[in-house]
């Protein structure tokens, strides 16, 4: 809390879209609610039964189109934009999309638009004015974008962290047998809430215990810890939208001499990843460091997914860290370094650290300790 907080600068955001619009031959982009339309003008709106999109064309002021009853939102905005609002009735929608095209100047364009995010609800209306745009996917030039953490971002994503290791702090002393899974996930849920996060959570945390722990996307359930499990916990905070996403794993009383040297391989696996990351290291290239410790040491099959995805306003973002990407990293991108082994009926351990690329290698912003804490007898 030392440093002085800044403003984001949405239109210094809004001019960058104009440079990364070039670059990928789109004339414009059309954005429904999501991350990508807060990351451009701040405004939160949710997915609901009404539409509403921003639609951004280079040199003209955003044109926003949304339900009247939510113009507070547009209230004290620090740049121009071009508001179209429309009340209760839905056959009112498809005029006030045409005018908002048209203000946008969308007639003869190419439009990128996000193909995991934009709603045939949205879609319709947008194709429904008649103009003659060509809708295309938008998805890498948002992409390019978003992965660079500005110092905003960035302090966001370090409160996020903390928040989530002292919430898996505060929540040691119940991690013992006879605890279900659900129970500990409650715990944990509400100590990330009261140690300051969002309220609206990157996901439910993962408690995965003995043979659940071997699934990498296991659900909490009802099952009790038992003295001998291997119990992985993946978890995170979100602070102004900006999220952490950690994993660490425990053993229960004591752990198989098995499971103990696969803890340790993991780690191995975590710290080879870290020490190759830098600006100019390709995407692939940690994946490979990583997953080279677990090959050799006779578990490749066990470690069936990518090392890490990108982290920000979502919790999968670019750069994903897996086989085949070569895009080199470049100070300010944030992602996952999450290795794991998993012995299917026995038990997993997945270490997952967030990091972000600085101009002379990688900063861990986890920090808690990654061996295999044997806890709970
Ligand atoms: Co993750």
């Amino acid at each position: 809390m030392s440093e002085s907080h800044v403003e984001t600068n949405y239109s210094s955001r809004q001019s960058r879209l104009e440079g990364a619009l070039k670059a990928a031959n789109l004339e414009a982009i059309a954005l429904n609610a999501g991350p990508s339309l807060t990351y451009l003008t701040g405004l939160h709106f949710h997915l609901s039964e009404r539409p509403v999109v921003g639609l951004f064309t280079p040199n003209l002021s955003p044109v926003i189109i949304f339900p009247e009853l939510e113009a507070g939102k547009l209230a004290n905005l620090s740049y121009p934009v071009q508001a179209f609002s429309y009340g209760e009735d839905p056959g009112k929608w498809q005029t006030i999309f045409l005018e908002g095209m048209q203000a946008a100047q969308f007639d003869g364009r190419r439009v990128g638009i996000e193909p995991r995010r934009m709603r045939v609800l949205e879609l319709d209306l947008l194709e429904g004015t008649g103009l003659i745009t060509e809708f295309t996917s938008g998805e890498e030039c948002l992409a390019e974008l978003r992965m660079i953490k500005d110092k905003n971002e960035l302090a966001n994503m370090h409160q996020a962290v903390e928040i989530a290791q002292g919430a898996l702090e505060s929540v040691l002393s119940w991690i013992k047998p006879g605890i279900t899974e659900g129970e500990l996930a409650a715990e944990l849920t509400v100590g990330l809430l009261r140690g300051g996060s969002d309220s609206q959570l990157p996901f439910t945390p993962i408690v995965a215990s003995g043979p659940n722990s071997a699934n990498p996307h296991a659900f909490p359930s009802d099952r009790r810890l038992e003295g001998g499990d291997l119990l992985i916990i993946d978890w995170g905070a979100s602070v102004g939208g900006y999220l952490s996403d950690l994993t660490r794993t425990f053993a229960i009383g004591e752990a198989e001499d098995e499971m103990k040297r696969v803890a340790e391989i993991v780690m191995e696996a975590n710290e080879a990843a870290r020490a190759i990351a830098g600006p100019g290291v390709a995407a692939e290239d940690i994946d490979r460091a990583a997953r080279q410790v677990i090959v050799e040491a006779g578990y490749g099959e066990f470690f069936f997914h990518r090392t890490g995805h990108g982290l920000g306003m979502e919790s999968h973002e670019e750069p994903y860290i897996r086989d085949g990407n070569s895009l080199p990293l470049t100070p300010g991108m944030t992602f996952t370094i999450e290795p794991g082994i998993y012995l299917p009926g026995r038990g997993g351990v997945r270490i997952e650290d967030d990091v972000v690329i600085t101009t002379d290698g990688l900063e861990s912003i986890s920090d808690l300790p990654r061996e295999l804490r044997i806890i709970g007898d």
